[in-house]
């Protein structure tokens, strides 16, 4: 299964564009979300219409397209996934990608990912044997590009042999492989421990968490961990070591990091203890602030008339347990999700939980926060309150950690 699994198609132009229609089915049939790029070639063979119906989101296909831009930028675009996966990857997309050439959207998001290419090639075997196309072949097999096909078979072009884009479901079964092992470009040793927060050690929380009942029930909340994880991604980028200790969530762990993975809060905070001491504490998991005090180690069952009692109690508060600890990290970030008066709440947690800066922001059913793509923060401090605009979360985690990295640096 690929559920949850975020795969970024750029179609190529080749006759076998029209299989890639079938490739977005069967991805989304087994639960990944498919977001389409298209060459200018692609849409000789295949219409936008048909890859935006399919795929259920809009299709890109302009570099300098002003609307898309505002939406989600390219290099946004190019890391807003799990897998990249070119199919058909014509003899032209190949040699760009081969040597770096990026003047179109599609080349460009190619340059530009930290995410692994899986490419599915389509040519005629004339073109697929010819010597320039195999040593662009041999140098993106060393590149860490994955392959999947070409298969010998009769060609459009009426010549048979090897050229033939794999079947859909063969280049789904690639794809599933492909996503079991590490997908993320290591990043050069040298590029990586020149981020601004090279050396310094990040201790996130993200998710929910969950309180057992008995043992197959429990209470819980919606946070999907999306927030909390684009920072730790965003953390990682900056060239920080960062452990992620994260509530059940259904997405994957971010690649290059220690993640931790707990249940309850009280597990929760164990782990963020022997995480410490570290830099930055970001605290950006919903924990459950009451956990059921009567919890039952067999499952609970049904008595006729009378109804099991729930007797709660209180959860330790990871953050303000850090945020008053003699290990203090330097600089100590809490979040406050509400659903009314949402800065007035973060100020008065701010000094409560012993936070350097809230990052507050509405969780109400109409604000699409909670599960959604994007957030809308406040920076709540002692020192005042900004409000940022609408931004994709990806977005919110990287322009969050450049903060932090400034606030880090002030305090040195
Ligand atoms: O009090 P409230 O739950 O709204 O506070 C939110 C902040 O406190 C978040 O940063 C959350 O991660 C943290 N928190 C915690 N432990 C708890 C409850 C909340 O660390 N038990």
């Amino acid at each position: 299964m690929l559920t949850g699994k975020r795969i970024l198609l750029v179609i190529g132009g080749g006759i076998a564009a029209y299989k890639a229609l079938d490739l977005i089915r069967r991805l989304r049939e087994r639960g990944a979300s498919v977001r389409g790029v298209m060459t200018g070639a692609a849409a000789h063979f295949v219409t936008p219409l048909s890859v935006a119906s399919l795929s259920g989101q809009g299709v890109h296909q302009e570099l300098f397209s002003l609307t898309d831009e505002a939406e989600m930028g390219h290099i946004e675009l190019s890391r807003d996934a799990d897998l990249v996966v070119v199919a058909p990857a014509t003899a032209n997309l190949l040699a760009k990608m081969a040597n770096g050439i990026a003047d179109d959207l599609a080349s460009t998001l190619l340059l530009a990912t930290d995410k692994k290419a899986l490419v599915a090639p389509a040519m005629n075997l004339r073109m697929w044997l010819h010597p320039a196309t195999q040593r662009n072949v041999a140098r993106l097999r060393e590149d860490g590009v994955l392959f999947a096909g070409p298969n010998d078979g009769s060609m459009a072009c009426g010549e048979y042999g090897p050229g033939r884009m794999s079947e859909p479901l063969e280049i789904v079964a690639a794809i599933e492989t492909a996503l079991q092992s590490e997908t993320q470009i290591p990043l050069a040793g040298a590029a990586r421990s020149r981020g601004p927060l090279s050396g310094r050690r990040v201790v996130i929380t993200s998710g929910p968490t969950h309180e057992p009942i008995d043992p197959v029930r429990y209470i819980a909340n919606r946070s999907s961990g999306r927030q909390g994880h684009s920072i730790a991604d965003a953390a990682r980028d900056a060239g920080a070591d960062v452990v992620l200790i994260s509530g059940p969530v259904a997405i994957p762990d971010p690649a290059g990091l220690a993640v931790v993975h707990v249940e309850t809060a009280q597990q929760m905070l164990a782990a963020v203890e022997a995480a410490m001491p570290a830099d930055i504490f970001i605290s950006a998991a919903a924990v459950a602030d009451w956990r059921i005090a009567n919890a039952q180690t067999e499952k609970i069952k049904k008595t006729g008339s009378s109804l099991p009692t729930l007797t709660m109690a209180e959860n330790p508060d990871i953050l303000a347990r850090i945020g008053k600890s003699s290990a203090r990290p330097r600089l100590v970030i809490g979040f406050a999700a509400e659903t009314e008066k949402v800065v007035a709440h973060a100020q008065e947690k701010l000094g409560r939980k012993g936070c350097d800066l809230i990052v507050a922001n509405d969780v109400s059913p109409a604000s699409g926060v909670m599960g959604g793509d994007e957030n809308t923060v406040h920076l709540v401090t002692p020192a005042g309150v900004e409000s940022w605009p609408k931004m994709s979360k990806a977005e919110v985690g990287r322009k969050l950690v450049e903060r932090f990295g400034k606030m880090l640096e002030a305090r040195l």
